[in-house]
């Protein structure tokens, strides 16, 4: 027994060290982590041009707020509009994690708006601070709260009809998940997310892409904005973007981000030093390997290779996939583990889902292929 509080089912193993897409435990056994620490690792486990570049930003200066200006602060956030150029985006604040990016974008949009409304959708998952819970659609972490939580609307995931009925003028912003993933790896098609760029624009409400676990190329490209060709006011972004070093980024158009002033947004580590030399190292691997076209090839590889009789079909996009399964979920997942190859649930019992690193290796491909083809569920 630890003193550490459980508030999570973990793995039934320590782990020790991971390298790329391998983890190992304490008495050496190997995982091919399929799970990427949760959606994290974009690079792989422990990259070395990553750690390198920590290692020396921790010798030159561990930390500083935002009271000093830091080149290394500068430099990432020009590394990160220059990646995601053709999502719109303008301006970055750095935070310390996806709940805290999306909370400041929904703090914006009711300032600069002066509304109070929040629209989200059925199935939509975007962390457990404030008004990110106020969006969140996840009863078991909401409820205890209900009392307490601003108002929020939510309407049904990628329903064209329902957009269509929505007075848009009466919500500050609407926030959404590109692909919903906790939820099980749902998509909306592109006219979807068009006419609800259409409709928000007439409004002047404000549109959110959390991009939390689809963004820093795991789809193909850059975000998934520019996957749909759509420019939100507002892009949030934490978990792969300094590949596992605590960051959160709210993105924001150059309209919206011309109206902030000072002192709308601050924190103490945000955008501190160590997690911006791995923000920068970990964007410019992403660039030199070219991870973002090997995640649209291997998505689209496993969407041929893995349906059989244990996955019926393989959902997403990139490598943010599910695998939704004839059975339980959770008997296939149990077999994956039997065989080292570590991938994560969801909140829907016959999806399973693959976030492995960007850079997930030919070995593992093939042995999560042949495990999933010797299931006999
Ligand atoms: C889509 C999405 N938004 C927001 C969050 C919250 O991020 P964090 O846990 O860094 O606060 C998560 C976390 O899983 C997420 O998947």
């Amino acid at each position: 027994m630890s003193a550490l509080l459980e508030t999570y089912a973990a793995f039934p193993f320590v782990l020790d060290h991971g390298r790329g897409d391998r983890v190992y435990d304490e008495d050496g056994s190997e995982y091919l982590d399929w799970y990427g620490g949760h959606c994290v690792t974009a690079t792989g486990h422990s990259h070395p041009r990553v750690v390198a570049a920590i290692a020396e930003q921790a010798g030159r200066l561990l930390f500083y707020s935002a009271a000093a200006r830091l080149r290394i602060r500068e430099q990432a956030a020009n590394a990160l509009m220059s990646f995601v150029a053709g999502s719109g985006m303008s301006r970055v604040f750095f935070c310390n994690s996806g709940a805290e990016a999306n909370e400041n974008a929904l703090k914006l949009a009711i300032k600069q708006t002066g509304r109070s409304g929040l629209l989200s959708f059925d199935g939509g998952w975007h962390g457990r601070t404030t008004l990110a819970l106020a969006v969140t659609d996840d009863p078991k972490i909401t409820d205890p709260y209900a009392s307490v939580l601003p108002q929020s609307q939510r309407l049904p995931f990628a329903d064209l009809a329902a957009l269509e009925r929505f007075d848009f003028s009466t919500v500050a912003a609407v926030i959404v998940e590109p692909i919903q993933s906790m939820s099980g790896i749902r998509c909306a098609s592109p006219a979807w997310f068009a006419r609800l760029r259409e409709l928000t624009a007439a409004a002047g409400t404000w549109l959110i892409f959390d991009e939390i676990q689809t963004g820093v190329g795991r789809l193909g490209t850059p975000t998934a904005a520019e996957f749909h060709g759509v420019r939100p006011d507002a892009l949030t972004l934490a978990k792969g973007l300094a590949s596992g070093v605590p960051v959160g980024a709210t993105l924001l158009s150059a309209e919206r981000a011309a109206a902030v002033q000072s002192g709308d947004l601050g924190s103490t580590f945000g955008g501190g030093p160590l997690a911006m030399a791995a923000l920068v190292a970990t964007l410019q691997v992403i660039q030199e390997e070219e991870l973002a076209s090997h995640a649209r090839d291997i998505g689209a590889r496993l969407k041929q290779s893995l349906p059989g009789s244990a996955v019926t079909s393989v959902l997403g996009e990139g490598l943010l996939l599910g695998l939704r399964t004839a059975g339980p979920a959770a008997a296939l997942k149990r077999h994956l583990f039997e065989r080292r190859l570590l991938v994560g649930g969801s909140s829907d019992p016959q999806v399973l889902r693959l976030m492995p690193c960007l850079n997930v290796s030919e070995d593992a491909i093939s042995a999560l292929e042949l495990a999933i083809s010797q299931f006999q569920g």
